[in-house]
């Protein structure tokens, strides 16, 4: 039986290698390609996904003190979604100049600083921080949020 397996794993290899070999040319041009950040979620997915449950979270620190260390590390844990978030309104694609790419800045700036009082575990600096949240928040919805 063991010539079976030997045989399986040689047409496996040779299925894995035999592609590659095949296209070396075009290999690293559509790497290059793909390696351009674009957006791949429309703004109200990005809100939906991220922003609005991360900023969720820091909300209710006030309200719901972390207690444990992992309370603090599910904190920590949206504070990085929410700085992170903030720099995909950055990408190419959906950066405008002006009020969006600030507002999108200070939810950045705030995120990260909401990472550094979850280490520290500051429950004052995360709600004062919340603040700076909200004004990011309501600054680009006041000119870009769809009237109704
Ligand atoms: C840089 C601009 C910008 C920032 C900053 C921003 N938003 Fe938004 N937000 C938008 C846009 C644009 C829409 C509308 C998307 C649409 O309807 O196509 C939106 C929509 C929303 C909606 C409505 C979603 C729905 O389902 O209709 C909520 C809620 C929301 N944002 C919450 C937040 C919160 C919370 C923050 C701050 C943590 C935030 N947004 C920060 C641009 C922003």
């Amino acid at each position: 039986m063991r010539w079976i397996a030997l045989f399986l794993s040689a047409a496996l290899l040779s299925a894995q290698t035999a592609p590659k070999a095949a296209t070396p040319a075009a290999a690293p041009k559509a790497g290059a390609a793909a390696a351009a950040p674009k957006p791949v979620a429309t703004s109200k997915q990005l809100m939906e996904i991220m922003l609005i449950p991360a900023s969720e979270a820091l909300f209710d620190v006030g309200s719901k003190e972390p207690k444990t260390d992992a309370d603090w590390a599910a904190v920590k844990k949206q504070a990085i979604i929410l700085a992170e978030g903030g720099q995909l309104l950055l990408v190419p694609g959906r950066a405008k100049p002006g009020v969006w790419n600030n507002t999108a800045r200070q939810l950045m700036v705030a995120g990260a600083a909401s990472v550094k009082a979850a280490d520290e575990k500051n429950v004052d600096k995360i709600i004062e921080i919340g603040d700076q949240i909200l004004m990011a928040c309501e600054g680009c919805h006041k000119q870009y949020l769809p009237k109704k």
